[in-house]
């Protein structure tokens, strides 16, 4: 038997698939068994109520998918009086996501979410690509994601996850600047800002012009944020973008990551996200691994090869099998 259970920080979770959020809601108990996932992740809930951004808020990509859905919300407190209890009927720690456009608000946000005895953790979406595409977001600034974070750990003493932006341009400098303020875990990452123009009307296809890319394209370059995040911060990374498979978990893990959380997939296959903890244990259990966790950072890190020495090594080398030492 393999053992999936996984630790982020003091988050103990029974295997380390967890939706993403804004991909995931109570209704999917109706096609899977949500007490099996690691953990439960809410959409991101801002203080009053948001409409969300005009239609069309999503369109197929070859690679995924784009969305500008503008976190509509019904607000603060309806989602702790009437969305956290529904959550609360499932097993899996409950982590609530907010969002806000100052640090004051963040802080209060954080203060009043976290003190709902159901709620375990709290995530901090300050990496929406569509709030404002100029890039006022706190996750493209380290100093913004240093103050915005603080302000966020004064409020509670519960658990805080910061999900950071890959459209920052130095995403390990934000890593560290949300280490640096408090933070327990990063969630690397968000989606990534992208165009799509449909060629009926020559418009964009995303009333709001620009979405968010998430999908299979966007998996390389997170899981490459995943390790280089991970190489330089000591707390958990949790690895989230593109994840339709075992194969694309183990990745990321390998890159660096304690755990991970899935979106695009969700869309296409709900249940899949279930499937997989049990493809994760056969995975595990036929190359050897006793506990999931032995993969976090298990990629072998060797020193990049000199040009000459590359081309001189032999076809194959490096190819072998890895076996995992007991
Ligand atoms: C339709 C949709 C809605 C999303 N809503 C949110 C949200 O409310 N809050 C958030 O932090 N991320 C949101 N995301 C981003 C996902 O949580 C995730 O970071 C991203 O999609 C990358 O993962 P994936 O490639 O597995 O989808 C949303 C993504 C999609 C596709």
């Amino acid at each position: 038997m393999v053992d999936l259970s996984v630790k982020v920080g003091s988050v103990e979770l029974k295997n380390p698939i967890m939706p993403a959020s804004g991909c995931f809601s109570v209704d999917l108990a109706q096609v899977m068994d949500v007490n099996r996932l690691g953990a439960l992740v809410a959409k991101t809930v801002s203080r009053e109520y948001r409409i969300g951004n005009p239609p069309p808020r999503v369109a197929e990509l070859e690679c995924g998918m784009i969305n500008s859905i503008g976190l509509p919300t019904k607000g603060i407190g309806y989602f702790l009086e009437h969305q956290v209890p529904e959550y609360a009927q499932f097993t899996p720690p409950l982590v609530g996501s907010i969002s806000a456009t100052t640090a004051d608000d963040f802080e209060a946000m954080t203060r009043e979410v976290a003190s709902h005895k159901d709620v375990d953790v709290i995530e901090v979406n300050i990496s929406c690509p569509t709030r404002n595409p100029g890039g006022g977001n706190f996750a493209m600034h380290e100093d913004h994601t240093f103050n915005v974070v603080k302000r966020i750990r004064s409020a509670t003493n519960k658990p805080v996850w910061v999900k950071l932006s890959p459209n920052a341009g130095d995403v390990v400098a934000i890593g560290v600047a949300a280490e640096e303020a408090g933070a327990n875990a990063l969630v690397v990452s968000n989606t990534i800002l992208g165009l799509k123009i449909n060629l009926d009307t020559f418009r964009p296809a995303i009333g709001n012009k620009f979405g968010g890319i998430s999908g299979p394209g966007v998996k390389p370059i997170i899981v490459r944020m995943v390790h280089q995040v991970s190489q330089r911060v000591k707390i958990p990374v949790i690895g989230c973008g593109g994840i339709v498979k075992v194969e694309d978990v183990v990745e990321y893990m390998l890159a660096g990551a304690s755990a991970v959380m899935i979106g695009y997939l969700i869309f296409r296959n709900p249940s899949g996200i279930v499937a997989m903890i049990d493809e994760l244990a056969e995975w595990c259990d036929k190359r050897g691994f006793k506990r999931v966790a032995q993969l976090t950072g298990a990629m072998v890190n060797d020193p990049i090869a000199e040009t000459f020495s590359a081309a001189a090594a032999p076809i194959g080398q490096g190819h072998k099998t890895f076996v995992p030492a007991e």
